[in-house]
């Protein structure tokens, strides 16, 4: 359905380059009908530009962001299970794989219940959305139904959306109650949630959401159905999410169940299941070989710090892996992770990388205010196959993008505080120091309106 033209104007801040944010003030985007950036320039040409696009001045209706505040491009999640949405915060001191026994797979297995997989899903995308993902990669369950719910849901709330039906057959690994009965009948699900996925109505090239090959992990998948889910990315170039290395305990495991392989990374490739559309989560006891193994492949790290911290799994090291030429994004990792803000999870990852930094005593390994938001917008969309579509402020890009607002703290006593959380702002910061207020104490009140492909999906209050 076609859109009313759109104008934003005011302040817009956006990833340059890993290192530099660009601030363009007192600017206009010009938005077309199907959502995309049609036109950038500065504010006092409005009129004009309108004119050079052809386009009437009436049936574009203007939205100025408020002094002090400013438009951010969405944030893009990278990795999520949606199906662990109501378990965010419950880990206790669990690792890894007693955590995924006790508090994971009875919960993900309870969602073949529509009724109750509507209410989580319903709840994870608007929650999400609340925080400015405007995109996410979410693992669902093994479930047909509930999976294909969750992709509707995404499709009719407007949160851009890989979903995956998740993949689990090993016998000796996956309890009965939840696992897929065999590896044809694992496939044969994910093909029924793929072709549902991809009838979405609306969807073409840019669809709004599309599917992706969701084995678990080497530990719960065998390699028949590893080896399925390979040729099927192959044959119809599908995206694929995984998660690899993230506890010591399940890097023995693989080595145990993968006898004759290198290593972790090598399980992976040898089912080919390593390719550019991949999005690998975690990656914290990689080694040199699997980290040039990755880049060379070109397949993605969705890093999760709050998961990683909550699990005791361990400390990524993310300027490794950008000197190792990998791509990286952010992802909450719920239910691992306990929050479902990328502001969060990018606020972690510059904590964890000052872990990384006091182990390796070698400062350049600490994220900088700029770098983790970088990991949260264009690094995201390096992950989810949306590099120059989505992440940024650029002609012809998507306006997935998010209105960023601050409590400006009047000068004089009388006057009432203004809304926006609990970030204040004195009027006297300057731009970059700003953001980093934002990065390291804002939260979902500061998000004031949320945006997907010019489709307004979220408003405050
Ligand atoms: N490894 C296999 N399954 C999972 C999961 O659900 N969450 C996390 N964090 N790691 C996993
Ligand atoms: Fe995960």
């Amino acid at each position: 359905m076609a859109l009313t033209r759109q104008a934003f104007v005011g302040t817009f801040i956006h990833s340059k380059t890993k290192a530099e944010l660009e601030y363009a003030h007192e600017t206009v985007l010009l938005i077309d009908e199907n959502g995309i950036i049609a036109k950038k320039g500065p504010a006092k040409d409005l009129s004009a530009l309108i004119t050079s696009l052809g386009w009437d001045e009436s049936s574009v209706n203007v939205t100025r962001s408020p002094p002090g505040g400013f438009f951010f491009p969405g944030f893009i999640d990278t990795h999520i299970h949606a199906s662990q949405y109501p378990n965010a915060g419950i880990f206790g001191k669990s690792t890894l794989l007693a955590w995924l026994k006790k508090y994971t797979f009875p919960l993900e297995s309870s969602l073949k219940d529509l009724a109750r997989a509507q209410r989580v899903y319903t709840a994870c995308v608007k929650r999400t959305l609340a925080h400015g993902t405007t995109t996410a990669a979410y693992y669902a369950t093994i479930d047909v139904d509930a999976t294909n719910l969750l992709a509707k849901l995404c499709f009719d709330l407007g949160q851009r959306a890989l979903v995956g039906r998740v993949c689990m057959d090993r016998p000796d690994l996956c309890p009965d109650f939840y696992r897929d009965e065999s590896a044809e009948e694992g496939l044969q699900n994910t093909k029924a949630c793929i072709e549902y996925i991809q009838q979405l109505k609306g969807n073409g090239d840019d669809a709004l959401v599309r599917p992706i090959l969701t084995p678990r992990f080497a530990p719960s998948c065998t390699s028949d159905s590893m080896r399925g889910l390979g040729a099927l990315a192959r044959e119809k170039d599908l995206h694929v999410q995984t998660h690899i290395s993230e506890n010591k305990g399940e890097v023995e495991l693989v080595k145990e169940l993968f006898p004759g392989y290198e290593d972790y990374t090598d399980v992976y490739d040898q089912h080919d299941l390593l390719t550019p559309r991949t999005i690998l989560a975690h990656g914290i006891h990689l080694s040199e070989r699997e980290a040039r193994a990755i880049a060379a492949r070109q397949s993605k790290v969705a890093h999760c710090p709050c998961s990683n911290s909550s699990l005791s799994s361990g400390t990524a090291r993310i300027r490794w892996l950008w000197r190792h030429g990998v791509d990286v994004g952010l992802g909450t990792d719920v239910s691992g992770g306990y929050s479902p803000s990328v502001l969060e999870a990018a606020r972690q990852a510059a904590l964890v990388s000052r872990h990384v930094c006091m182990s390796t005593e070698d400062d350049e390994d600490k994220l900088s205010v700029e770098e983790v938001l970088y990991l949260a917008t264009r690094g995201g969309a390096q992950c989810v196959g949306l590099e120059g579509k989505v992440g940024a402020f650029e002609e012809g890009m998507a306006w997935d993008a998010q209105l960023v607002q601050f409590r400006n703290v009047p000068e004089g006593e009388e006057e009432e505080i203004g809304d926006g959380g609990n970030v204040d702002v004195f009027g006297w910061e300057d731009w970059e120091e700003k953001m980093a207020k934002w990065v390291y104490s804002g939260d979902d009140r500061n998000t004031a309106r949320v945006w997907v492909r010019g489709r307004l999906v979220h408003s405050r209050g």
